[in-house]
């Protein structure tokens, strides 16, 4: 809706829809200033923007509570003035929209997308008289707004964007669990918790907690741009800037200082949406949609044929552990018999697919150190794929392909188009990508538009062979599995791996009671769980999986990924050929869900989720806890009232602890309806995982 500076007042109130309300300036406010406020559909959250001669700001709070003071909007253009002040409001209009959609895969299979929505159309004032528009919504779990460049004569050409100059203007200290960003490995790293004051430059999701509040930064869509992090723009201080990672030079961007080249771009543009997720309690963020929300939905057409979450084995732990090796030669891991073994056993428990890791040629030595050597299209000696193919498709199992590229990016897209041709000859439809490597092609930051751009281009070229994609050491996730459903999970998280064969001995108790509340805000982790034998000394004498068994078991409801991971050796679930009573858990959870409810939780402290399976009434519950033992009361409220069920309860026994005795648990059988209230005991570096059957 148009309207100019003079009838403003009564252009608000003509606005059909009760969203907006436009606040009187009070006599001391300039008279150039003006102002905007949206409101959340349930009024819980009010986004107040303010456009002066100086900027336009944005504010936020949350019942009635200050979260973000007024932070500054704009965008620097190499070589260009900042588009920052001096801006006229030519246009205003709002909408509000609520609607249904379902996801192909995901937590829940329906989703409601409810907003208002508040478009400003900018313009300089004075030469060059740039044009730019910001749209904001504003949701029940928090607000998101995102720039948009329109094609015009005083952006013409190729732009570099050379700094996105958004703040986050805190309004208190919170609470902060962050990863610090422009470090080697990315997100695989121990979360730290500090007071936002002491955090550098962080990662998003950034997860921010005080009482009766719990906030995230993150972005949604991203999709030709460079991730965004979060600088702390002044020493101890709470108001951080967007920094946006940078392209070219191995250190770029490390000194903030320095101009450099963050996004590459022609108008007409739009950035991704930087989002402000906010939840009264910890738990309520995980029951967040607001990330796919955002993201367009998949283009009408779309092939979902051969997408299928479900649970794969790996010839994998066992190279993580040091039993096996990636290396051709006598510790070789990719044999066709192991792999065979591996069918066998996959077979017999309804898991759908095996990774072979090693299959190919190139692995020799340390592949890591070097320029990448791999053929993606050349099995290695000892590796018969195509018998291995046959016997998996023979037995109901499908072999998952491996493309490790060592972070060499122009060589292995030179393969890639063959590559994903061979798979789709030998019938394969999932394919684990990786990038070990501290910088794309010995350059490029893992989470710049470098790789933004490639893992697109991988998305795209997949999804033309009708493969599905689990990507590890890639960009951080931003929804964007909405409008590509073949982009499946992703690591970007500090995995299991760490706990086979990291120097650091291994991820601390508490991690997985952190990344559901940080990472895993942002989409599915292939964390890669369900270890069941912890005495893997005899190589890797100082490192452990810091957990009890059952523990390992709540994993696959608390981390939520499509393709789950049924991460160790087959001899493992059973030991002298027979089957651990504990992997029946493993055998019965699924990985696609009709609905996901965090029930209850602290960040590094524990956390309770129950899922309802997609396609049945059975529902499964997994509670974890870090280091520390924990009872913990859960009210069977979320179960239909009208049915009774059969509940499967795996527990740690009295006396499991994850350092000394991490194996001990116990099952327990009972009848039980909506009405009981269960008593879940947790030892330390435990869990609980619950199976309920409807009678
Ligand atoms: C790192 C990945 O995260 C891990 O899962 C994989 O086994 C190795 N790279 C080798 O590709
Ligand atoms: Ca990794």
């Amino acid at each position: 809706m148009a309207f100019d500076r003079t009838n403003k007042l009564r252009g608000w109130l003509c606005v059909p829809v009760v969203l907006l309300c436009w606040l009187m300036a009070a006599a001391a406010v300039a008279a150039e200033e003006q102002r905007w406020q949206l409101l959340s559909p349930d009024k819980q959250i009010a986004l107040e923007l303010v456009l002066s001669q100086d900027a336009l700001t944005y504010q936020v709070s949350y019942r009635g509570k200050a979260v973000l003071k007024p932070s500054v909007l704009g965008l620097a253009f190499k070589g260009q003035p900042l588009l920052k002040t001096g801006l006229l409001a030519d246009k205003v209009s709002t909408r509000s929209h609520d609607a249904q959609w379902q996801p192909v895969w995901g937590q829940r299979a329906q989703i409601r997308d409810h907003y208002n929505e508040i478009t400003l159309q900018l313009r300089e004032s004075a030469a060059p008289g740039r044009q730019f528009t910001l749209v904001f919504r504003s949701f029940d779990d928090g607000v998101a707004f995102r720039y948009q460049v329109p094609a015009q004569a005083a952006l013409a050409g190729e732009l570099v964007i050379s700094d996105e100059l958004t703040e986050f203007a805190f309004a208190r200290n919170f609470s902060a669990w962050w990863v610090e960003a422009y470090r080697n490995l990315s997100f695989e790293y121990q979360y730290m918790n500090s007071a936002l004051s002491s955090v550098s430059v962080a990662h998003t999701p950034l997860t921010l907690t005080d009482d009766g509040i719990a906030v995230a930064v993150h972005e949604a869509s991203l999709v030709d741009y460079s991730s965004m992090t979060l600088r702390n723009i002044t020493d101890n201080h709470i108001t951080l800037k967007a920094d946006l990672m940078p392209w070219g030079g191995a250190n770029a961007g490390m000194d903030s200082s320095a101009t450099v080249d963050r996004v590459y771009t022609k108008a007409p543009f739009q950035s991704p949406w930087r989002t402000i997720q906010i939840a009264p309690t910890e738990a309520a963020l995980l029951n967040s949609s607001l990330i796919l929300n955002l993201n367009e939905p998949m283009a009408a057409g779309t092939d979902t044929s051969y997408i299928k979450p479900g649970k794969y084995m790996g010839i994998w732990w066992e190279m993580h552990i040091g039993e096996k090796d990636w290396s051709p030669g006598p510790l070789q891991g990719a044999t066709t018999a192991r792999a065979m073994q591996y069918i066998d056993f996959a077979s017999k428990h309804d898991i759908d697919g095996l990774l072979v890791e090693g299959w190919n040629q190139g692995w020799e030595g340390q592949w890591w150190q070097r320029p990448p050597t791999f053929s993606f299209t050349k099995p290695v000696k000892g590796f018969d794929i195509d018998k291995v193919a046959a016997y998996a498709k023979a037995k109901g199992v499908e072999l998952i392909g491996h493309h490790e590229t060592a972070a060499g990016i122009s060589y292995y897209e030179q393969q890639m188009a063959d590559a994903f041709k061979y798979y789709q000859r030998l019938g394969v439809h999932s394919v684990k990508m990786g990038y070990v490597g501290k910088r794309l092609d010995g350059r490029e930051w893992h989470d710049g538009q470098y790789m933004v751009r490639h893992f697109k281009k991988v998305v795209d070229t997949a999804a033309a062979h009708q493969v599905m994609v689990n990507a590890h050491e890639t960009v951080k996730d931003t929804g964007l599995s909405r409008t590509y459903p073949n982009l499946m999970t992703r690591e970007s998280v500090r995995g299991m791996e760490y706990n086979g064969g990291s120097p650091d001995s291994g991820n601390l108790p508490n991690h997985t009671v952190i990344i559901p509340f940080t990472r895993g805000l942002s989409g599915p982790i292939d964390f890669t769980p369900g270890i069941f034998n912890f005495n893997y000394q005899k190589h890797r004498p100082n490192n452990r999986v810091p957990s009890t068994l059952v523990n390992q078991l709540a994993l696959y409801v608390t981390l939520y990924s499509p393709l789950q991971m049924v991460a160790d050796l087959p001899e493992n679930y059973a030991p002298g050929g027979k089957l651990h009573p504990a992997f029946a858990f493993i055998d019965a959870v699924p990985t696609d869900w009709q609905q996901s409810m965090a029930l209850d939780g602290k960040i590094g402290q524990y956390l309770v989720i129950a899922r309802q399976e997609k396609h049945s009434e059975r529902w499964f519950v997994g509670a974890t806890t870090n280091e520390q033992a924990r009872t913990l009361q859960l009210p069977l409220q979320f179960l239909d009232k009208n049915r009774s069920y059969d509940l499967v309860m795996y527990q740690d026994a009295a006396d499991a602890d994850w350092q000394t005795n991490p194996m001990a648990y116990q099952i327990q059988r009972r009848k039980v309806s909506s009405m009981d209230v269960l008593t879940l005991q947790l030892a330390p570096g435990g869990g609980a995982a619950l199976e309920l059957i409807p009678r």
